[in-house]
Parts: C-alpha cells; sequence; structure tokens
C-alpha cells in the first residue's frame, strides 16, 4: 500500500533572520499548517524556569521537556496563543531571558529527543510549514521543500532592535548584536542538531533584500 505523507516545507535559518514572519506568511498563503519549533523550546526553559530548575541540570530539564503541558490555539496560526499548564504563555516565552535558557536547552539531546515525536506530529493535511533550525536536517529529512532563511547578524540585530522599539522596550543595539552572535555559536557549534542547512535546502540571504523579495523567492523556490 503506497501511503502519502503530508506535504512539509522547512524553513530554517539564524535567529532574526526572519523566518517566523515569512513561515507565517507562508502558512497563510498555502492555508498549510504552521509548526513554530522554536516556541517549544522556549515553553521548555520557561517551565523549567518557573519551577526553579537550574537550566544547567540536563537530566531535570528533560524531563520538563518530556512532560510539557502545552497548548497551541489554532485559532489564526501564529498569533495563536500559547497555553503552558493552562497558563497564557504567548507573550512571556519572547522574553529576551527565555531566548537564552531556549538555546542552553536546545543544546540537550535528552530535550531534543523529548520534542521530536511532537513535531513531527505537525505533519498534517494539506500541508505544514516547519519553523526552525533543524527542520530540515533532523525532524523533516524527506520535507519536498527546504529553504534556509539567513542574513548578517548586524542586519539582524537592527531588525530585532526596530521590532523591540516599536513596542516601546529599550535596547541596546550592541548589546542586540552581542546576544545573537552568542545565540548563533552555541546554535551553530552544538553536536546534536547544529544550525545549519540540509544538503538539498534553498539557501536565501536576506541581508539587502525586503521581505516581499524574500517572499517571492521563497514562493519560485517551491513551485
Ligand atoms: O526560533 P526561536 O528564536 O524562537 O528559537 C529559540 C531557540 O530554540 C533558538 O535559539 C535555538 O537554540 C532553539 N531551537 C532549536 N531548534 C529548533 C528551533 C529552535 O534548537 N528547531
Amino acid at each position: 500500500m503506497n501511503v502519502s505523507t503530508p506535504v512539509v516545507i522547512t524553513i530554517d535559518g539564524p535567529s532574526g533572520s526572519g523566518k517566523g514572519t515569512l513561515s507565517q506568511m507562508l502558512a497563510r498563503h498555502l492555508g498549510y499548517h504552521l509548526l513554530d519549533s522554536g516556541a517549544l523550546y522556549r515553553l521548555v526553559a520557561l517551565a523549567a524556569m518557573k519551577q526553579g530548575i537550574d537550566l544547567g541540570d540536563e537530566s531535570a530539564v528533560s524531563q520538563v521537556a518530556a512532560g510539557l503541558d502545552v497548548i497551541f490555539s489554532l485559532e489564526n496560526n501564529k498569533s495563536a496563543q500559547i497555553l503552558l499548564n493552562g497558563m497564557e504563555v504567548t507573550e512571556a516565552i519572547r522574553q529576551e531571558a527565555v531566548s537564552m535558557g531556549a538555546s542552553q536547552v536546545a543544546a540537550y539531546p535528552g530535550v531534543r529527543n523529548a520534542l521530536l515525536e511532537r513535531q513531527r506530529a505537525f505533519a498534517a493535511e494539506p500541508g505544514l510549514v516547519a519553523d526552525g533550525r533543524d527542520m530540515g536536517t533532523t525532524v523533516f529529512p524527506n520535507a519536498q521543500t527546504k529553504l534556509f532563511l539567513t542574513a548578517s547578524a548586524e542586519a539582524r540585530a537592527e531588525r530585532r532592535y526596530k521590532q523591540l522599539c516599536a513596542k516601546g522596550e529599550s535596547v541596546d543595539m550592541a548589546e542586540l548584536v552581542r546576544d545573537i552572535r552568542e545565540r548563533d555559536e552555541r546554535d551553530s557549534n552544538r553536536t546534536i542538531s547544529p544550525l545549519k542547512p540540509a544538503k538539498d535546502a534553498v539557501i536565501i540571504d536576506s541581508t539587502t533584500m525586503a521581505i516581499d523579495e524574500v517572499f517571492a523567492r521563497m514562493l519560485a523556490a517551491i513551485h
């Protein structure tokens, strides 16, 4: 019997490459489901922090990942609400402290293994856009289209700076560049599922591109 699997489009890349926004745009455009895998790592970090668990304790953090009680409300894809143990944490998981924590716990094999099947379960008809770091290399190695979005650290920090200023937060540009470099370094150099393009990924460097141009390139790669 030939069992067909749902279409999966993977979008990997470093923080601030525009993946999040572009994945949402693509999922809406195609009418597909969306997996924001970074949110899962953020949820593990936040859940551990809330329980007072030391993020350096791999075994305790892995247990948190295995037992994660999370609901993504499906109303409108990304602007969906995220509930952790029944409490809304949609905004809380985006704080800088949680970003750093997510990058730390994402290096633990126990955490990555605990989240693997949970991520694969998002693949459903009519299709899935999967946003992350290792979607094309590890989670969905047989995806039909693999995209890798990147941009210089400065361009990515500047985008983040504008987002945070728009939210009225005071931020230091030099600190943002430093944080982005630190996360890149950690994500790229970990032994398990490091951030790197799959061999068959289409790489798009958006440093000097407007978002519409990047989106057009993505559609061209899919069709
Ligand atoms: O994409 P986002 O910035 O929300 O991801 C938060 C962190 O989770 C990243 O810095 C990365 O360390 C980790 N992550 C990962 N693998 C994924 C998605 C995110 O390791 N597929």
